[in-house]
């Protein structure tokens, strides 16, 4: 084996960084643009801009705009190196070089691509093969060193806010080559994070290195027809703002459970865990549409194991919980109204569940409903960030509710939007066995911890 066997066929006499690529530039950049809709044509030509955001709904078409941008800007730096960071590792591979290259490929770019030590493409362009490095913001500091033309950063708000506002100012330090340099950030805008910190506040509007660009989801016409109805389905109005404009609004003073995170609330216990664990079931009683979540108590901690959605009545909920259940036993938890009043004529809603051999465990009269919420949120994380409410993925209804139930506007959890019933039969459970007030009962201490 000689030295020249490691360099390319056909290369042997060329200069590094030296191309024999044939490809018109111009038709390229003409080819692309035009293939662009409005809002990724003006984030893709401005190329003057220090500091430029583009703060769009979901599936507005961030990640396209910025594959086309950094095809761009590596025409503008031949020979220079710019990079494309995602929030993590896993993102760089799933969904950046996923479409980079799907994109390189559809207009037929010479490329060639390297895959560790880090992900790098290198585009083989007239003036000169050009590296587009592809870097996560968790490993942000290992870009600190280099001299780079661009980066371009996609779903800048997903980002630890910590991490992103540390990182950029270093970032913006190492562009120190090229002929265009520049920073431009793609985002759904998560609440009032990176983005609005850069862009939206008084003193970031003030500013002439920077500029924002807004894209509406329903600007991308690639979208599948029913792309916007579901989310429209799926998200209060007040979520819809930035998930389908990109618009700055809060996210979360809306959200009756604020510390409900899927990252740390859904998870899959083994069976043999809780397979011996009594079923603790707490039920809220709607006439047809009645809900329940059953879960087991493991120490201090419940996890949800099943939940019931849509009953018709009492009786067959009681039904489908025995069906459940399989022998095991089951403490029930129901809205203490339902000792009241029935949705059978002649036995109330707490007597036909114990007819089903179910121990009743509801208090004579309900918390009141703060009071409900608050050992819900104390369960999902305390003031000693303890978890201990954990909910299987298959509960889908269950999560959802405690993601999407918002106030009204009088400050009481939204009752309209079909989210309460999940939330308050798991309030019903939660408030019973693990509050304070009941977790200390009978222990006769004479302390009362409220
Ligand atoms: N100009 C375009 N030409 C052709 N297809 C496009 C264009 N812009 C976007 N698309 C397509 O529309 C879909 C959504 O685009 P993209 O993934 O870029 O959106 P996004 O805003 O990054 O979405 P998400 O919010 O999911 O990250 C993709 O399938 C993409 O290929
Ligand atoms: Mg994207």
């Amino acid at each position: 084996m000689t030295i020249l066997s490691h360099i390319e066929k056909g290369s042997i006499l060329r200069r590094v960084g030296e191309s024999d690529s044939t490809l018109d530039v111009k038709a390229l950049v003409a080819q692309i643009k035009q293939d662009l809709h409005p809002g990724q044509l003006a984030f893709v030509e401005d190329e003057n801009t220090e500091i430029l955001g583009l703060s769009a709904g979901y599936g507005a078409g961030k990640t396209r705009a910025l594959a086309a941008k950094s095809c761009l800007l590596a025409i503008a730096n031949q020979g220079f190196l710019g990079c494309v960071m995602e929030p993590t590792g896993p993102l760089v591979r799933d969904i950046w070089m996923n479409d980079f290259e799907s994109f390189l490929e559809s207009y037929e770019i010479p490329y060639t691509f390297r895959a560790s030590p880090l992900p790098d493409y290198t585009l083989h362009l007239p003036g000169g093969d050009t590296k587009i490095l592809c870097r996560s913001f968790e490993s942000w500091s290992r870009i600190i060193g280099l001299n780079l033309a661009w980066v371009l950063a996609d779903e800048i708000d997903t980002v630890t806010p910590s991490i992103a506002q540390k990182a950029f100012p270093k970032i913006l330090g190492r562009l120190r080559a090229g002929n265009v340099r520049q920073f431009a950030a793609a985002s759904t805008p998560e609440g009032f994070r990176w983005m609005w910190n850069t862009f939206g506040t008084e003193e970031a509007q003030q500013r002439p290195d920077r500029k924002l660009i807004r894209m509406r989801s329903a600007d991308n016409p690639h979208l599948p027809p029913d792309f916007i109805e579901r989310l429209e389905a799926n998200y209060d109005p007040s979520l819809l703002k930035a998930y389908l404009e990109g618009q700055f609004c809060n996210l979360t003073t809306g959200q009756v459970y604020d510390r409900f995170d899927r990252a740390k609330h859904v998870s899959v216990l083994p069976e043999k865990e809780y397979e011996n664990e009594p079923l603790r079931v707490g039920i809220d009683f709607n006439i047809g549409n009645m809900s329940a979540v059953i879960g087991v108590r493991l120490n201090n901690s419940l996890y949800l194991i099943d939940e019931i959605k849509s009953a018709h009545d009492t009786d067959a909920m009681a039904q489908e919980i025995q069906r459940r259940a399989d022998g095991r036993q089951v403490y029930v938890y129901p809205d203490a109204s339902g000792g009241n009043r029935s949705t059978n004529a002649s036995r109330t809603d707490i007597q036909i569940l114990e007819s089903y051999g179910f121990s009743n465990q509801s208090p004579r009269a309900n918390p009141p409903v703060r009071d409900r919420v608050a050992s819900v949120q104390a369960l999902l994380e305390n003031g000693k960030a303890e978890v201990r409410l954990q909910v299987a993925p298959w509960c889908k209804r269950t999560i959802e509710c405690l993601e999407l139930q918002s106030y009204t506007e009088a400050g009481d959890p939204d009752k309209d939007a079909g989210y309460d019933h999940m939330n308050d039969a798991l309030g019903y459970l939660v408030y019973r066995d693990f509050s304070m007030i009941h977790a200390r009962a009978g222990r006769g201490t004479g302390i009362r911890l409220y």
